[in-house]
């Protein structure tokens, strides 16, 4: 029988079990690859945004970028600094970060993680670093944001929906479409398992720290959360059952 949980149960064990620990990059770089996989294609296709929209940022004295539920390390924003520094414009970049633990929040900052320098240039550490430390962080949940409209440049949400309830979902969705500038990059990364409910589940079923609260959505069904967006790249379908995550990215019309 699983235990019944309550909401807060649920949210405490996603992130004990998913962000909030210091090994998390590591975890996912070796037990958990397919899961990095989805933010190496959001940094692989960012390098082609920026190509694309090169003399804007150029122009621009701020590129705003945030992640939503960037979990201890904030992989997915470290992969996008290190996109815009081949085009000479990490400096300019102010990075944000919303997630509802304050562990992860302070970790972050404090820099209290290791850098994954398989995936990460060595010689970037210590200006991404300065970047994570400087960034401007808020604790809460990401079904109200305390940003203002079209604020955004990017917005980074990787492997986070399957963490909130089904209710939320299309709340975190519509929150990040107002505060993405038009034209701005939303760039979304996502686990998928055919199996699911069958195995994980069972998998986990007596485990100490209780099941994670996970939710997977089929990527049709999370492109749709958006009303507002142009999808530029998504996972071919055929893949996604093979390699467990899909990933999409997209620009606000
Ligand atoms: C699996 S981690 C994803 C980490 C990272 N973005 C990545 O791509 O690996 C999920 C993160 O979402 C955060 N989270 C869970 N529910 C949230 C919510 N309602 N609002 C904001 N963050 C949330 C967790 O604390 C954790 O940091």
């Amino acid at each position: 029988m699983y235990k019944k949980l309550t909401s807060e149960d649920y949210i405490t064990s996603s992130i004990i079990r998913f962000g909030s620990h210091k090994r998390y990059i590591q975890e996912k770089l070796l037990v958990d690859f397919f899961a990095v996989k989805g933010n190496l294609k959001i940094a692989e296709y960012l390098n082609k945004y920026i190509q694309q929209h090169l003399s804007e940022f150029q122009s621009k004295s701020r590129i705003r970028i945030l992640d939503v539920g960037p979990a201890i390390g904030a992989l997915t924003t470290m992969l996008v600094l290190q996109e815009l520094d081949k085009f000479g414009l990490m400096d300019k970049a102010q990075v944000y970060l919303i997630d509802v633990s304050e562990r992860v929040i302070n970790s972050t900052q404090n820099l209290d993680f290791f850098y994954p320098k398989t995936i990460l240039d060595v010689s970037l550490k210590a200006r991404i670093f300065k970047k994570l430390k400087s960034s401007k962080a808020i604790i809460q949940s990401a079904e109200s944001m305390p940003f203002k409209t079209n604020f955004f440049d990017i917005v980074l949400a990787g492997f986070l929906f399957h963490h909130l309830h089904d209710s939320i979902k299309p709340v975190v969705a519509s929150e990040i479409e107002r505060t993405i500038r038009k034209e701005g990059l939303i760039a979304i990364a996502e686990e998928w398992f055919e199996d699911y409910k069958k195995d994980y589940a069972h998998e986990h079923i007596g485990d100490e720290i209780p099941l994670a609260f996970e939710s997977i959505i089929k990527m049709e069904d999370m492109i749709a959360l958006f009303k507002d967006i142009d999808v530029k790249i998504q996972s071919n379908s055929e893949d996604i059952p093979k390699e467990n995550y899909y990933y999409f990215c997209a620009e606000k019309k």
